[in-house]
């Protein structure tokens, strides 16, 4: 059954502007959620991960100034607590679900279960695919972290010719995914094509090279590409991979070599592979998500870049969506997500290369602590 919107929060005609959020602020002591109904339910992929728990953070702080109540639930990779996390918010009362799919095509079941509840979807981050059970989509822009992933590698070899390029992905199950690897194809196709870089791990682009690959017609194609050097976004597995790569290569494509990390978790694993292997004299090798660790490895070089994606940002520009929504109005978007079914309109957030010498500005933003950075300069 459709929760009312709140009334009270209604009636209140005080506009806050907190970080971003214009939300509708109650009175100090009013109880926003009538009936202690929860207004907002989020639903993370996992706890594991730095990156999520940042998300956590960001909207705990913002969704609550904002005078939102909320709750955020981890799926802990596994689209059947995903779906037992949304049922049990919907029995709280929620109007709103921000959820980050797990599963692309397992999480369509639960959005579905809430769009028949009256609950209103917004995808957070990731696209949850084949379905029209969505309502809008909120995320950074994915294709230009592969750009600007690929662009890095480019940049670190101008000039050269044959550097060995080893190619690793995301999850299959995480749209995203796809987004990265095109994003990062879209700059490397070109560079393979003329002889900067050798592919040394991943035969199945082989046909590819010289032509770009889109998300949605390609998808197939990709989907092969990318099942031969998936991660899982699992660090064991970015290891084990990137071992098995090494061992099977001969000692023409080790030597100063680039690599395509699609997250920090996984760039730290495959570095720590690379940096194993006595043949490897030096790699190149990119992340996303200013993690502290791995800002820590790029103190001590065993990390080129990161890609910093403020959750702060990315959670402000979702409480803006949440007021709209319970006011009763629709949310002011930029762009539009093809999701297989529908176009869901988005938002998209931009995102900052990080890098030795720019390595302040999350730390300056307060986003990180420097105390917490092995190495941090200065
Ligand atoms: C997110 C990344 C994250 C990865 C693994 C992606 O969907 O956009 O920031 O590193 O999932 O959790």
């Amino acid at each position: 059954m459709k929760k009312k919107i709140v009334s009270t929060l209604l009636s209140i005609t005080m506009a806050a502007s907190l970080m971003g959020c214009d939300a509708l602020k109650p009175s100090s002591g009013e109880d926003t959620a009538t009936d202690s109904e929860l207004q907002v339910g989020i639903v993370l992929p996992t706890r594991d991960e730095p990156r999520w728990i940042q998300d956590e953070a960001s909207f705990t702080s913002i969704l609550g100034d904002a005078g939102f109540t909320s709750e955020v639930l981890f799926s802990q990779g596994s689209s059947a607590t995903e779906l037992t996390n949304v049922e049990s918010l919907i029995e709280k009362g929620i109007d709103v679900l921000v959820i980050c799919a797990q599963d692309a095509t397992a999480a369509a079941q639960a959005v579905e279960v809430a769009h028949a509840a009256g609950v209103e979807v917004i995808c957070y981050d990731r696209l949850i695919t084949d379905t029209d059970a969505v309502d809008y989509y909120v995320t950074f822009n994915s294709f230009d972290v592969g750009v600007q992933q690929g662009q890095y590698l480019i940049d670190a070899y101008a000039g050269q010719t044959g550097v060995p390029l080893y190619l690793y992905s995301g999850a299959t199950t995480d749209n995203n995914a796809f987004i990265f690897f095109a994003g990062a194809w879209s700059v490397l196709s070109d560079a393979v094509a003329n002889g900067q870089f050798t592919i040394a791990n991943c035969s199945a682009i082989d046909e590819y090279v010289g032509q770009t690959l889109d998300v949605t017609e390609d998808h197939e194609a990709l989907s092969n590409i990318l099942g031969t050097i998936t991660t899982n976004w699992d660090f064991n597995t970015a290891k084990s991979l990137a071992e098995a790569n090494l061992v099977a290569n001969d000692a023409d494509l080790k030597g100063d070599v680039a690599i395509l990390a699609p997250n920090d978790g996984t760039a730290r694993a495959i570095a720590d592979a690379f940096s194993a292997d006595s043949d490897i004299s030096s790699f190149v090798v990119t992340g996303q998500d200013c993690e502290t660790a791995s800002l820590s490895y790029i103190c001590s070089g065993l990390q080129s870049m990161t890609i910093w994606k403020n959750t702060a940002e990315l959670a402000s520009t979702t409480c803006d969506m949440v007021n709209s929504i319970l006011s009763g109005n629709s949310p002011a978007t930029t762009t539009t997500y093809n999701n297989g079914t529908i176009e869901v309109p988005s938002n998209e957030t931009a995102v900052t290369v990080i890098t030795i010498d720019n390595i302040n500005e999350p730390v300056d933003a307060g986003y990180v602590s420097a105390s917490d950075i092995q190495g941090y300069p200065g």
